[in-house]
């Protein structure tokens, strides 16, 4: 199975948006499930500087940008990629 790449903006936009809890995004998955993940961070996604998305904080996943995302959309995503393998905060 190809990984899930998780990509979460560190920038200043984002971490004070609430980016800095989804450093935190690695806690609430089980070892099975981080062995399915790419997690990095990116110091900045350059979507804060594109009007056609919304609010920070932004993560992409497989590419895909988020705009608001928090630690339990983002888990709900991954959850939906994994077939519905149960990942919750
Ligand atoms: S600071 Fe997050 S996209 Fe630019």
């Amino acid at each position: 199975m190809e990984k899930i790449n998780v990509s979460i903006c560190t920038g200043t936009s984002c971490y004070v948006m609430g980016g800095s809890e989804l450093l935190l995004l690695e806690e609430y998955l089980t070892p099975e499930q981080r062995e399915l993940l790419e997690l990095k961070g990116v110091s900045c996604l350059d979507l804060c500087h594109d009007a056609k998305y919304g609010k920070a904080p932004f993560v992409k996943i497989n590419g895909q940008p988020m705009e608001q995302a928090s630690v339990q959309s983002v888990l709900e995503r991954i959850n939906a990629l994994l077939g519905g393998e149960s990942v919750s905060c």
